[in-house]
Parts: C-alpha cells; structure tokens; sequence
C-alpha cells in the first residue's frame, strides 16, 4: 500500500520530501541514503541544505548512493549526473566525499561497473530510505519499460521518450548519451522505505499507475505497489489522476 501525502505545489513538496529525509538522518546518523537526479528532488536538496547551514541535520556519518548515470560520460562532465550531485548537493552539506557513490558513468566496462556497485550497496546493507523521481513511461532510475523486471545494476538503452525528455539538459538532442547504468528494480525495492516525489500534470498518468493501476514492468514504478513503506509526497497536477 503506497502512501500518498498531497503537496501544494514544488515548494511545499520538497519542503515534505526533505522532512522525511531529515527524520531519517536525525534518527539515524550513519544512514544508508539512495539520491536520485532530476529536476524532481532539486527543491527536496535545497532545503536540506538550508536546514544544514542553520545546524538542523549533520551529514557527516552518512552514506548515499545514487540511483543512475549516463554511460561513457566523466565524472566533472557537467552533463554527468555524477556532477549533477556535487553541484546541487554534496558541494553544500558536510558528507564526506569518500561515502559518496555513483555508477562509474566513465569505465565502460559494464560487468565490472555493475558487479562493483551492487556489492557496494549490499555491503553496506541497502538503503534505509531511497529517494526517486519518475519518469513520465514510469521509469525508476533509468529502469525503463521492459517485458521484464530488472534485479540488479545493469546497463540501459534509453528509450526515445527518456532521451527526449533529458534532452532539455542538453544542447542538442543528439548529445544525450543513448546508454546509461541503472541501479536494478531488486535493488531499489530492497530499500527498507521508499519516498518518490513528482509534480507537474506530465507526471500525473505514471503517478497514477505506480499507485494504481497493474504491477507490470511495462510501469516499472508499479512494483512499489509490493513494498510495504513507500511515500509518494507529490503536488495536485500530477495527483490529478488519482
Ligand atoms: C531521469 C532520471 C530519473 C528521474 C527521471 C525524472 O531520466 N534518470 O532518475 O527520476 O528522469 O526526471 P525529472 O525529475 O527531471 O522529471
């Protein structure tokens, strides 16, 4: 069962998202935090980060790993989500560099970035809480529409409506990178609390079927149906299929 928690608009759904986030920091020092990148979680950053600056949450014992990365792309790429990270997060907060981890985007061995961060994650025994966004398709991560579930990190084609939809990001179309590494739905559905944030109508269909509609991986957000502590902390346009 998917909890629904109904924000005003981005501001009051990043201010909810990073409640949640702090609570698990506060409670637990040296959690376990799985960060997404996007446009979604940016305001759910900068309000950490204010909360940071005035002394409220101490990053410092903690741990994150981050969902996803382009494949092939450096990590001081500013197109990377690697710096993506570093600029709208870690640069600003007290985590220490070396409990940073995000798919190594640069290394094109894709077995070996794979097996790696998945023995990373699991030994440092899953997320206490995973932050996503969504994707319009209802992709998790860049864990896109497929015949079937994904399990663990795995290296991705891109779907035209993702690559169009990332596209913004970038100069031209043809730059974003067509590949990506992907932490795997087994991965993500490991976390022991899950709290998606999305706003904006563009959500509000995918919204719609990760809380309702079939568990199917045609959805692949629908498998959050599965998990028992899942927040959807999401604004009236993309609840407004719900
Ligand atoms: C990207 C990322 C996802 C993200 C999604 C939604 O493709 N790989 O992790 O959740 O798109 O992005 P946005 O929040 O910008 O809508």
């Amino acid at each position: 069962m998917i909890k629904i928690v109904r924000a005003r608009d981005y501001a009051d759904m990043s201010r909810k998202a990073a409640n949640i986030i702090s609570a698990q920091v506060i409670l637990k020092p040296n959690c376990v935090l799985g960060l997404a990148t996007g446009d979604s979680p940016i305001g759910t950053y900068d309000q950490l980060i204010d909360w940071y600056k005035k002394g409220d949450v101490d990053f410092s014992q903690v741990s994150t790993y981050n969902l996803d990365e382009y494949f092939g792309i450096a990590d001081d790429d500013p197109q990377s989500y690697h710096y993506f990270m570093n600029k709208h997060f870690f640069d600003h907060i007290n985590i220490d560099p070396k409990n940073v981890h995000v798919p190594a985007g640069s290394n094109t061995d894709v077995d070996e970035v794979c097996a790696s961060f998945d023995k990373m994650v699991a030994d440092a025994g899953f997320c206490d809480l995973q932050l996503l966004g969504i994707g319009r398709n209802g992709h998790i991560g860049f864990n896109e529409p497929d015949d079937v579930f994904s399990k663990g990190t795995h290296c991705v084609n891109l779907t035209e409506s993702t690559i169009e939809a990332n596209s913004r990001l970038f100069e031209r179309e043809e730059d974003v990178p067509r590949r990506a590494y992907t932490m795997g739905v087994q991965t993500i559905m490991n976390a022991r609390s899950i709290l998606v944030v999305a706003n904006g109508e563009k959500k509000a269909q995918a919204v719609h079927d990760m809380c309702f509609g079939p568990v199917t991986p045609q959805c692949p957000a629908s498998i959050l149906q599965l998990h028992t502590n899942v927040t959807v902390v999401a604004d009236d346009e993309a609840l407004a299929l719900c």
